[in-house]
């Protein structure tokens, strides 16, 4: 039996989907079944939880769950000790560093503030760039940022990109490109090594197929 924990809503749809689409039972998953429940078992030989990105990494982490679906901007920013199986290629979407249209952001030599919900990533990418910024932690709407004068740019995640030019913001530098992985707990890759491998191999064969119908 495997534990997995799958990241509630967008990344869960899919991931239950891919399920499905590799054989499996998701049946008790049907959202019009399901009410307010957060386990569920899909088929008999895995258990799915349901969990919020960074709950994700943590109960993957501590091994409650043997592993998990969570998009590479939350393993990123957690910094976690996870083995990525499976880069399962949705949920694609990238990093950037966006701020106020027309505006070069490394012009002058004064002190930069970028706001972010992810201020591990972003510290990150400025001390490779070997740039001292100073990083404000937003919850959300990060967008606000520069518009409301706190900070010089975000870094923040761009799918389609609609919500920058919405606001008169737009793409400085790509940061990272993010899609959904499949994460296991670093010891029970390798006691539930049969079990892995076989759910991995029959995700593998998913991802391929849905990467030829695209
Ligand atoms: C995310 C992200 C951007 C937006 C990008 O926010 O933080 O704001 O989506 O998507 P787009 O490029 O397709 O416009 P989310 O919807 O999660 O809401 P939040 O900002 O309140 O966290």
């Amino acid at each position: 039996m495997l534990r997995i924990a799958l990241t509630k809503g967008r990344i869960e749809e899919k991931a239950v989907e891919y399920l499905s689409k590799s054989g499996y039972d998701t049946s008790e998953l049907d959202k019009d079944k399901r009410g307010r429940k957060l386990l569920f078992k899909v088929g008999s030989e895995i258990e799915v939880v349901l969990a919020k990105a960074a709950d994700v990494i943590t109960y993957v982490e501590r091994g409650v769950c043997d592993g998990g679906v969570v998009g590479e901007d939350t393993i990123m920013e957690a910094g976690a000790n996870v083995y990525e199986l499976l880069d399962l290629e949705f949920g694609k979407c990238r990093f950037a560093l966006a701020g106020i249209k027309g505006k070069n952001f490394y012009e002058g030599s004064g002190h930069k503030i970028i706001a972010s919900k992810y201020p591990e990533v972003t510290k990150k990418y400025f001390n490779e760039k070997g740039l001292d910024v100073e990083v404000v932690k937003i919850e959300g709407s990060v967008e606000l940022g520069p518009l409301l004068g706190l900070s010089d740019a975000i870094v923040d995640i761009v799918e389609t990109g609609s919500t920058l030019k919405a606001n008169g913001l737009e793409v400085y530098e790509d940061v990272a490109q993010i899609s959904a992985r499949f994460i296991a707990n670093v010891s029970r890759i390798k006691t539930k090594k049969n079990e892995f491998d076989k759910l991995i191999a029959a995700l593998s064969e998913t991802v391929k197929k849905e990467r030829q119908n695209s």
